[in-house]
């Protein structure tokens, strides 16, 4: 216990508060730090040893608060103020033309001014501040609804937490890009190949991946950042332009991008759209655009909006980026059903922010239809989340030493027979004991979507196999420790034993991931998914016949085919008794068997409930496969309707969505299960 009291421990927190914020700012947001970073430790340090002392002095706008718990409240429902508008995009100069001239010519000839801004790659969030505290952050959703990601927003250091505003608007919502910068995106990555988990194709999709966390504690480890450019509503003051809006967010805190500019000609912003595109490679983040807006807020307003997006503002899209580079070989690799994909080898080329080094050349007919040969230059481009692609070889550079490409007619993994079918573009190794086809479907049963097996990446995979330590994927449920320590010399102790807690845990994947993991022909993960909430057991979809099966709506004929075929092979039924005898879970769980009145379903809490807490009414709801909302609309399903519910419940009536008392609630969810 520090020796101070209890007043003057209150008046140094909130100073180390102020000083923390305020060294916060430098650093994330202006990208100027004033206090070296063991002196900045030294601060949280203090803050935290004085809150440790005083826990009632602890408030959620502490520094030492941005990185919490997983809270009840993640992804719920959140209704935007005013709905999140998307941008019209322009794909060529000619579009971005036409779209300066549509503006001038509506506001016939009055002087317009724009605002130029970078068109961040990442994820538009919506930002809520009540009297100048952050209470709430949500994803865009639909434009209308988000999910609430709060916590998850609350580790991005340059957001700041409490405004620094005397005279606060009691609400406000702004709107913003999260992203991650490309140093990130590098860094995140190769952590994730030391530990053998899968890769994000880029840092939108990583951002993407951090906001969806559960646990805020793993979106902070990937160190995201954010920049506002807009307001959603806010209450008590106006503004006259769009570059208005942008200082006042910049003087109250928050992070505006530094390159943004006005100009005053439609020159101007071409230049600024050409000069970005030709220099974007040097920015530390992704963009994939120009915004141009009118500046003025009464033009604005003046040239409205369509349904989708306003009319005053555009997105320059940039073109594809393309390089030229050299085919040093095609390489056949097999897949999981036996898929031979020919894979151009390449010189390296950097391309849009990554070195690519393969392209997929997809199939036989892709090669023959583009002319690429074996030491062709070819163009390659990547555009947006695309794989990089071959688009045409560069015929000029050729000099005759080109080889054309050929199919292998025999499996270049097993030796086993090829087959093309009529009609389909794949040529197939036809031979299911292939070892290319094993390791990759022993690697998709342990992969993200399906069992979840951490640890259990290609590589060890493929010492597994070739120890011969497991011959199928069953045999992973009966690996002894000793086993992987002998067999696979590289495992450590502790990588031993972590695979085979993960191992042990997976048992207890939900069915439907089963039968996604068991890699049935077209059955994806949504189709298990059918598939399980349909026949509630491995046993049952067994059982199933091809007319039950190609009855439901989703899945047809093809999936029903492949679904009798696989459980009629000697090996797999061999394989679904070994997993079952190891104890996996093979069966729908109760919830879900009984739940499909309250599956999907949305629901309202309102009112003071007496039975149960608002968190145990909401988990009950999400156990049962439904979702809470936090206002009523004609999409409400279910209102629960507590004690002294007011506005809500009125609101329901209206729409006549059902209203439920708690009781009810009770005495029907205890019969879903
Ligand atoms: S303005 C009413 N400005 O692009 C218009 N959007 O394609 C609101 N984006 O949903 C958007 N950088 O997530 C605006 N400087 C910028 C932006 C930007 C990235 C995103 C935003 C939006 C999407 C539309």
């Amino acid at each position: 216990m520090l020796n101070i009291n209890y007043r003057e421990a209150k008046a140094e927190i909130e100073q180390l508060r102020r000083t923390i914020d305020h060294h916060n700012h430098r650093y994330y947001t202006l990208d100027a730090p004033e206090v070296s970073d063991s002196e900045y430790d030294e601060l949280v340090r203090r803050l935290l040893k004085l809150e440790a002392d005083y826990p009632d002095l602890v408030t959620a706008e502490s520094p030492t608060q941005r990185v919490g718990a997983t809270p009840d409240n993640a992804f719920v429902s959140v209704r935007h103020r005013t709905r999140m508008l998307s941008l019209s995009n322009a794909f060529s100069l000619e579009d971005l033309e036409n779209f300066l001239k549509r503006v001038s010519r509506e506001l016939s000839g009055e002087k317009i001014e724009f605002v130029c801004e970078l068109k961040m790659d990442g994820l538009a969030v919506s930002l809520t501040y009540e009297k100048g505290r952050f209470v709430r952050g949500a994803t865009r959703g639909d434009g209308k609804t988000g999910e609430d990601i709060t916590a998850n927003l609350k580790t991005i250091r340059s957001l700041p937490l409490k405004l620094n505003i005397s005279d606060v608007p009691p609400v406000f919502e702004v709107r913003g890009e999260v992203f991650l910068s490309k140093d990130q995106f590098l860094r995140i990555n190769k952590e994730r190949a030391a530990a053998e988990k899968s890769l994000f194709a880029n840092p939108r999709n990583a951002a993407a991946g951090s906001l969806r966390q559960l646990d805020p504690k793993v979106t902070d480890r990937r160190r995201l950042q954010i920049y506002l450019f807009a307001l959603g509503y806010i209450e008590g003051r106006s503004f006259k332009t769009h570059g208005d809006i942008l200082e006042f967010l910049r003087g109250v805190g928050f992070p505006v991008n530094a390159k943004i500019r006005k100009v005053g000609s439609m020159d101007e912003a071409y230049r600024y759209c050409l000069d970005w595109q030709k220099q974007r490679d040097e920015l530390p983040y992704e963009i994939d655009g120009i915004v141009i807006k009118v500046n003025d807020l009464d033009q604005q307003r003046r040239l409205g909006a369509t349904a989708k997006a306003p009319r005053w503002s555009i997105a320059y899209k940039f073109p594809a980026e393309q390089r030229t580079t050299l085919v040093k070989d095609i390489v056949v690799s097999v897949g999981r059903t036996g898929a031979l994909t020919p894979t151009a080898v390449l010189e390296p080329v950097r391309l849009s922010g990554s070195l690519i080094s393969m392209a997929t050349l997809h199939n036989e007919d892709e090669i023959q239809r583009k002319d690429i040969r074996i030491g062709d230059t070819v163009i390659v481009q990547k555009a947006g989340d695309v794989i990089p692609e071959v688009v045409a070889p560069v015929a000029s550079k050729r000099d005759g030493s080109e080889k054309l490409f050929i199919m292998p007619k025999v499996c270049p993994v097993c030796g086993g027979k090829v087959e093309r079918l009529k009609g389909e573009a794949i040529a197939r190794c036809i031979n299911i004991a292939c070892p290319a086809q094993i390791f990759a479907g022993i690697v998709h049963f342990g992969s993200r979507g399906a069992m979840d097996i951490e640890g259990l990446g290609p590589s060890t995979v493929k010492s597994l196999l070739e120890a011969e330590a497991i011959k199928d994927i069953s045999d992973l449920y009966y690996l002894k420790f000793a086993d992987i320590k002998e067999k696979v010399p590289h495992f450590q102790d502790k990588a031993a034993g972590n695979l085979l807690s993960a191992i042990e845990a997976s048992k207890k994947r939900p069915l439907s991931r089963l039968i996604f993991a068991l890699g049935i022909r077209h059955v994806g993960a949504r189709t298990a998914e059918v598939l399980a909430d349909r026949f509630l057991s491995v046993k049952g979809l067994a059982a199933a016949s091809y007319d039950e099966l190609a009855d439901i709506m989703e899945v047809g004929p093809v999936i029903a085919q492949s679904v009798i075929s696989f459980f009629s092979e000697d090996n797999n039924q061999r394989i679904i008794s070994r997993l079952r005898l190891a104890g996996l879970e093979m069966t729908a769980k109760k919830e879900q068997r009984e739940a499909s009145k309250f599956n999907g379903k949305s629901f309202v809490l309102t009112g003071k409930l007496t039975t149960l807490t608002r968190h145990q009414a909401e988990e009950k709801i999400k156990a049962l496969g439904g979702r809470v909302s936090s206002t009523v609309s004609r999409n409400t399903d279910f209102v629960i309707a507590g004690e002294k519910a007011g506005g809500k419940l009125k609101k329901a009536k209206e729409l006549k969505v059902p209203v439920l008392s708690e009781d009810e609630f009770i005495r029907l969810s205890a019969q879903s299960r």
